[in-house]
């Protein structure tokens, strides 16, 4: 069966203080729950501060990015295996942003995937596509797309499959306020599945497809109901403990009569 997943993606906010203490309140209002991840994501600097903080919960280390190297003269790089030490279990990959600012593309993509599959951890790869491709109607086929680009090196057998996460984030979604409705994210999560079947065959059943883009408290209720979202990336309403609780315990509601 797969997984639920609610992952806060802190990008480059709070300090260490903060950092402490919204790790702390999460863990102590979270408990076990089968097939449902809770995952923290700070900034590279505070990811031993998280872990500490967690270790006493369920609560599950991530990374906003890794090198695509493995190893050496490459400054300010932070490589998959120094992610492994501190503790992270997932590392994004493919965010709107890293595309954006830093123009990353499919081939700087695969080695960073390559890189985090080699430490055995695991990827939340971000997809979703510019208000300007949504309005010219062919954001089906560009997000796909996306996704097409880093499956298609690996084999049915491939680990690769078990250590997938997709988040499906409509970029004019991100940051702005203005959520997906439930039906235009359950129409994507369910065309991305489709895909993922025609590649993959039934194990496309096991891979967690999440949503991310303005969630907050307000819209997890309608958007975890929704067959196909098996999740959320979270960046503002995750900086919070308030708000953050609010979407796992919100979802958690749903899922159990889901
Ligand atoms: P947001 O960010 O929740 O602040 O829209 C989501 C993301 O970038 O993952």
């Amino acid at each position: 069966m797969r997984k639920f997943i609610v992952a806060g993606n802190w990008k480059m906010n709070l300090q260490k203080d903060e950092a402490s203490k919204l790790v702390s309140e999460i863990a102590k209002n979270i408990s076990e729950t089968e097939n449902f991840e809770v995952v923290c994501i700070p900034p590279f600097p505070y990811l031993f501060t998280a872990k500490n903080e967690m270790k006493e919960s369920p609560a599950l280390l991530g990374a906003q990015d890794v090198s695509p190297e493995s190893k050496g003269a490459f400054t300010g790089e932070v490589c998959a295996a120094m992610l492994k030490d501190a503790g992270c279990k997932f590392v994004v990959v493919g965010h709107s942003e890293r595309r954006q600012y830093h123009g990353e593309q499919s081939s700087i993509l695969k080695r960073k995937v390559a890189r985090i599959l080699e430490q055995g951890l695991s990827l939340i790869f971000c997809i979703g596509e510019t208000l300007p491709i949504r309005e010219q109607g062919n954001y089906k086929e560009y997000v796909a797309g996306q996704l097409v680009e880093i499956i298609e090196d690996f084999n049915e057998n491939d680990a690769f499959w078990n250590n997938l996460v997709i988040a499906y984030e409509p970029v004019w979604a991100i940051g702005t306020g203005k959520t997906a409705t439930a039906e235009q994210a359950q129409e994507m999560c369910e065309f991305l599945r489709e895909k993922l079947k025609e590649i993959k065959g039934s194990k496309a059943d096991e891979i967690s497809i999440l949503y991310g883009g303005s969630v907050k408290p307000e819209n997890t209720e309608e958007l975890t109901k929704q067959k196909d979202i098996d999740g959320f990336l979270v960046g503002g309403a995750s900086l919070k403990a308030e708000s953050f609780l609010s979407i796992i315990n919100n979802s958690l509601d749903v899922i159990k009569n889901k």
